[in-house]
């Protein structure tokens, strides 16, 4: 297992997103019911959010909610959504103290009021705090992330701020939900799927893709840097050649 000795700081992504898969799975093979598996990805995100900080990663976004998860049995989407408002509650202080400033992606209309309300509040108490910022993608997903965006350029352009000739990667950047935060650099992904799955896809087209069969509750922070290691051991060319790479030529 790695350890954080290991992990090259000099060579550490700005941005690390990550899609927490397993819940389930983890505890039905306890002979538990799914909410338990979420209760325990708990530990787990408390966990990496602790390495991230320590290893000096500026962002995390965690996919805790997607659009699809609204289809999940409604007893399983009002525990995950009291989850969510419980341990947003209880982590503010903790968050404060490691000065982690909260943002919230997705569309955060459509949680219930109370989910919505706790969320908000917990991203002004902690909006001055700057080592590292945690990103909860919630009731998100990146096809209607893309839908949004292009309502806004379209909107901008019959209002005349923007020209046809304008429209170009930087105002399409402007017009997402991640605006002003760096594309991830790596993905990781648990429980041994190998998916995207309707996440940050305009933002991971350059990320580095990492799977471990690890079932989310099972997750920690030298699972992290394991993942940081693996990052560390890759080349990342950007569409240009080896030799361009190493030989630091444009
Ligand atoms: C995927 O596992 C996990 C989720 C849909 C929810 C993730 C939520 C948490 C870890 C809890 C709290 C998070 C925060 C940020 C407070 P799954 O249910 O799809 O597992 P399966 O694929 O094994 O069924």
């Amino acid at each position: 297992m790695a350890k954080i000795e290991e992990v090259n700081t000099g060579n550490i992504p700005e941005h690390v997103a990550i899609i927490m898969d397993g819940n389930g799975r983890w505890a039905k093979q306890k002979g538990k019911l799914r909410v338990f598996g979420h209760k325990n990805g708990v530990k787990a995100v408390q966990s990496t959010i602790e390495g991230a900080a320590r290893v000096g990663i500026k962002y995390v976004t965690l996919y805790a909610f997607s659009t699809e998860n609204w289809n999940r049995p409604k007893l399983e989407v009002n525990a995950l959504m009291e989850l969510l408002v419980d341990t947003i509650k209880k982590e503010v202080k903790t968050l404060n103290k490691n000065k982690i400033r909260l943002k919230a992606i997705g569309n955060l209309d459509s949680l219930p009021q109370n989910a919505k309300m706790k969320l908000q509040e917990a991203i002004q108490e902690t909006a001055h705090n700057d080592h590292m910022t945690l990103v909860l993608a919630l009731s998100y997903s990146a096809k209607w992330e893309i839908v949004n965006a292009v309502k806004q350029i379209v909107r901008d352009h019959d209002s005349g701020k923007l020209s046809m000739n304008d429209i170009n990667e930087t105002c399409i950047e402007e017009a997402l939900s991640t605006n002003g935060m760096p594309h991830p650099e790596l993905m990781i992904r648990t429980s041994g799927e190998h998916r995207i799955s309707n996440f940050l896809l305009w933002q991971l087209a350059y990320a580095e893709l990492y799977f471990t069969p690890k079932l989310w509750p099972d997750f920690r922070e030298d699972d992290l840097y394991e993942a940081l290691l693996s990052y560390q051991r890759r080349e990342r060319r950007f569409g240009k050649t080896s030799e361009q790479i190493s030989d630091n030529i444009s």
